[in-house]
């Protein structure tokens, strides 16, 4: 059989970064409106430093305002509190983006519920995760399934009724809401997670297969059913290691790899997303679209 389609999410989030922008060149000519994003970031993890520097880099692309509040790791709980007040307040900030994970003293529930609905630019609110789950219009979606459905459709064509989807992970931030806008699309849809019995088994059922648990390529290509659709959330550093991973690891030398194990998936799948190249991007873009929409809404 013939290797899997790679679906080209890096284009994809090129193309719909171009139509936001066109969006916010718009809103600004009708209503005098700079969309803007508050992105919040408390402490020094790297990882989180590189997100935040690249939502930043995208909103001023776009033509947004990008209103960046780098705090320091032992910041109380209360002054985080104050902050997100402030900037609920603020009708220059359309949207207000936390960045996860926050430091251990901080109670994460206590600051996403402060951020009014409206500016949860992640969808990460009860309010929207209610609103999603109740099939209500109105929700913020979260990004990352966002971005995974659009390239979903994009390669599989709007109609996914009656496809199986299994999505691996049970996370808030994707594998809940991924179901849930899956389940919305008419797939019956089975989550998995790290307790269920003969994984493998339940993958190769899935004509959709959305993997998200953060486990270096634990998904393998026998775990697939051939043809099937896989979107590949996963973004894990891992040792750098020789060709088809025979060599020792180079010491201090990473590469960045999936939840699947590309090599052998891809010989199975009927289309495939690349780590990194796939869902990433997708992930920023959608940030985008959902800091227009709210600026949209607030604007009338
Ligand atoms: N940390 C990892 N992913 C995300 C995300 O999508 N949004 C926020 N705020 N933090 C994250």
């Amino acid at each position: 059989m013939a290797d899997a389609t790679i679906i080209d999410g890096k284009a994809f989030a090129a193309g719909l970064r171009a139509r936001v922008a066109d969006g916010v060149a718009a809103l600004k000519a009708s209503h005098g409106v700079t969309p803007g994003l508050a992105v919040v970031l408390v402490g020094e993890d790297a990882a989180s430093q590189v997100y935040v520097r690249s939502k930043e880099r995208a909103l001023v692309e776009l033509g947004m305002n990008s209103f960046d509040h780098h705090e320091p790791a032992d910041m109380a709980e209360s002054d985080l509190l104050a902050l997100i007040d402030r900037l609920n307040a603020d009708p220059a900030v359309h949207g207000i983006l936390v960045q996860l994970p926050l430091p251990r003293h901080i109670d994460t529930q206590k600051v996403l519920a402060r951020i009014v609905p409206e500016k949860d630019a992640d969808g990460f609110h009860v309010v929207n995760a209610g609103l999603l789950a109740t099939g209500q219009p109105g929700a913020i979606v979260p990004c990352t399934p966002l971005g995974s459905l659009l390239l979903i459709r994009d390669t599989l064509g709007r109609d996914l009724k009656g496809k199986r989807a299994l999505v691996l992970g049970r996370s808030n931030i994707v594998g809940k809401p991924m179901a849930q806008l899956l389940l919305q699309a008419d797939c019956t849809v089975t989550m998995a997670h790290s307790r269920t019995a003969d994984l493998p088994a339940e993958c190769r059922r899935a004509d959709i297969l959305v993997a998200a648990v953060g486990r270096p390529e634990m998904v393998r290509g026998d775990w697939i059913k051939p043809g099937a659709t896989v979107i590949d959330v996963g973004i894990n550093r891992v040792p750098a290691v020789g060709i088809n991973r025979v060599a020792a690891a180079e010491p201090g030398k990473t590469r960045l790899v999936g939840d699947v194990a590309f090599d052998e998936a891809v010989k199975v799948a009927g289309a495939i997303t690349p780590v990194p190249g796939g869902v990433g991007p997708m992930t920023i873009a959608c940030l985008m679209l959902n800091t227009l929409a709210a600026a949209c809404r607030a604007a009338g």
